[in-house]
């Protein structure tokens, strides 16, 4: 079977994105380390177009896409470019990783059950842009990321894995995220090469991995 395509969007610097393509293989020219994932990225899109994310894709050789919300005249027409420009590449998996926009219906449906993101917090706790700031600042003491598929909500959709991180007196909001993104790199990798080798259902709120 040929290896899966996997699409990444990323609005920022990109440490889940380099941590994916060094597990799917990337750097790796004999392809021996793509197969044993499962599939390769083969595209990398942004919303803004100096995103540091976007080195990193081309260092690793895939293709690179910008589709910033400034260049159109409202919403709805930025989701419809960003769908066809994703579509193009013919993904099998989408993947959100630190990408800072909300997808549109437009969006959604065209990859229903196809997009992954990737959050900052023990979901449904801390949805949102400011998920680490939010959870120092009600003074939970465990946090956490979330692995879930997109729906047309706020980062409601079903989810995949949930992995702890503490939350220690004094933290920062970068000392934390920090933190955090050392699991969510780990999370993000182990969960997109299982997908791809085994396939997956949504039923309802409930992700079925294989079978
Ligand atoms: C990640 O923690 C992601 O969960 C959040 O933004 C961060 C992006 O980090 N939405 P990076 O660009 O992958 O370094």
């Amino acid at each position: 079977m040929p290896s899966a395509r996997v699409v990444v969007l990323a609005s920022g610097t990109g440490t889940n994105l380099l941590a994916l393509l060094e597990a799917s293989g990337a750097f790796d020219a004999t392809g021996e380390t793509t197969r044993r994932f499962g599939g390769a990225v083969v595209a990398v899109g942004t919303d803004r177009p100096g995103a540091p994310a976007l080195d990193h894709a081309r260092r690793a050789g895939a293709e690179t896409f910008a589709v910033p919300v400034g260049d159109y005249p409202d919403r709805d027409a930025w989701t419809v470019a960003l769908r066809d420009a994703v579509a193009a590449h013919r993904p099998d998996l989408v993947v959100c990783a630190g990408f800072m926009r909300i997808l549109g219906p437009a969006f959604v449906r065209a990859f229903a059950g196809r997009i992954l993101n990737t959050h900052p917090s023990l979901l449904p706790a801390f949805p949102g842009a400011h998920a680490a700031r939010d959870a120092i600042a009600h003074g939970v003491k465990l946090t956490g990321v979330t692995l879930h598929f997109v729906d047309e909500g706020l980062d409601s959709g079903p989810i995949v894995d949930q992995r702890p991180v503490p939350v220690e007196a004094g933290d920062t909001e970068g000392v934390l995220q920090d933190r955090i993104k050392e699991v969510e790199h780990r999370m993000l990798c182990e969960n997109v090469g299982r997908l791809l080798r085994e396939g997956w259902t949504v039923e309802g709120r409930h992700v079925v991995v294989g079978g």
